[in-house]
């Protein structure tokens, strides 16, 4: 009988809880999406995402659990997301990933949620999953999502090494915040990646900071201020092509620097294969671009479909496989943390002075 594990997902604004057994075969993925509550205020607002999270969780949890034979009592463990995240977004899938364990004395493992984007490849959804290959260790992982933009080396199942991130803004940050600048609502990358299929990049120039160094980093905020300053001298776009064509050269300019780097990784450590994970690898100018660069270069790409690059729980799940089997099991004391260890963001704060 293959094991299977509950993975629950709560860092950000999707509630989500999916079972998966230990070939990566996903059996159940339910996802509670909040896109609704923090539509308004054009980006995610860690207090409602709190509440929605309490609201939504064992919902989330029960659905999920009604599409396995045996419900909660076939499960052999529970993985929740530590962090990085929103702390009382995080609280709330912990304190429910803990009560379940413990009422049912069953393994607790935490885990990393930029880790199981890295891994999330594995995941098999459906038929047509099942017979796509998945990358042999090591590999180059480009990470890029709403809170994170970062390469690895990724070398085996619990081991990775930063090579490089975001000196500011997150890709994913940079879609959301220039969206927002033209008023085309949130969340911006899905909106800015079906705009940009229809226009021309080459009609506005924009910056691709860092583009040509030899190094691994990315800086992305000089790009909504450049899309501030075209917005502040031509206007807002007043018609669909125009509208259309600055998302298109947004777009070009972020997957451009993105796919450009994670080739410039691949060459780098002589790893001849790229793996893609977080939401804006849901992009389809990116996916074309790494395919394009990758195909230039013989690197071969591994690209998860939609569902997978988006935060869910089925890649919670099978990220604490790794943990599970590596004994890492926690326990009651699990608690959340905010910020990754190894991801800096580059935002320069003032030195704080301590009070006399
Ligand atoms: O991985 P994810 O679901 O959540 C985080 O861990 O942050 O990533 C969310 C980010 C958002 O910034 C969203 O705008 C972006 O992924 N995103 C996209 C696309 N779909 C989601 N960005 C560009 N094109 C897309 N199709
Ligand atoms: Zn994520």
């Amino acid at each position: 009988m293959p094991r299977l594990i509950l993975g629950i997902e709560s860092s950000c604004d999707e509630t989500a809880a999916a079972v998966v057994d230990d070939q990566g075969h996903v059996l159940a993925d339910v996802i509670a999406s909040q896109i609704a509550v923090h539509a308004p205020f054009g980006g995610v607002v860690p207090e409602l995402a709190a509440r929605a999270h309490l609201e939504n969780v064992v919902p989330v949890i029960e659905e999920a659990l009604s599409k396995i034979d045996g419900g909660l009592s076939a499960i052999d463990a529970i993985a929740v997301t530590r962090g990085p995240g929103l702390n009382g977004a995080l609280l709330v899938g912990i304190q429910a990933a803990k009560a379940m364990a413990w009422a049912k004395g069953i393994p607790l493992v935490g885990v990393d949620h930029l880790e199981a984007h890295l891994h999330a490849i594995f995941l098999r959804r459906d038929e047509a999953d099942a017979s796509t290959p998945v990358p042999a260790f090591p590999y180059i992982a480009l990470l890029a999502s709403g809170g994170h933009t970062a390469i690895y080396e990724v070398r085996s199942p619990l081991e990775k090494v930063l090579l490089g991130q975001t000196r500011d803004d997150a890709a994913g940050e940079a879609f959301d915040k220039t969206a927002k600048l033209l008023g085309l609502g949130y969340p911006g990358g899905p909106r800015i990646d079906a705009l940009a299929a229809k226009g021309d990049a080459s009609k506005v120039a924009m910056p691709r900071p860092l583009m040509n160094k030899k190094s691994l980093e990315f800086s992305f905020s000089g790009l909504k201020t450049a899309v501030a300053r075209h917005v502040e001298k031509e206007g807002r776009p007043s018609n669909d092509a125009a509208i259309a064509d600055l998302c298109a050269a947004v777009q070009s300019a972020i997957v451009d620097t993105l796919a450009t780097k994670a080739v410039l990784a691949c060459q780098q450590r002589e790893v001849k294969r790229l793996v893609l994970g977080g939401g804006v690898a849901a992009n389809r100018g990116l996916r074309a671009r790494c395919a394009e660069l990758c195909k230039r270069a013989g690197v071969t790409l591994y690209v998860p479909p939609v569902a997978s690059c988006t935060d869910n729980g089925a890649m919670i799940a099978w990220a604490g496989f790794a943990q599970l089997d590596a004994n890492r099991t926690a326990d009651g004391t699990l608690s959340p943390y905010s910020r990754s260890p190894d991801v800096v963001r580059g935002k320069i704060r003032k030195p704080r002075i301590p009070p006399h």
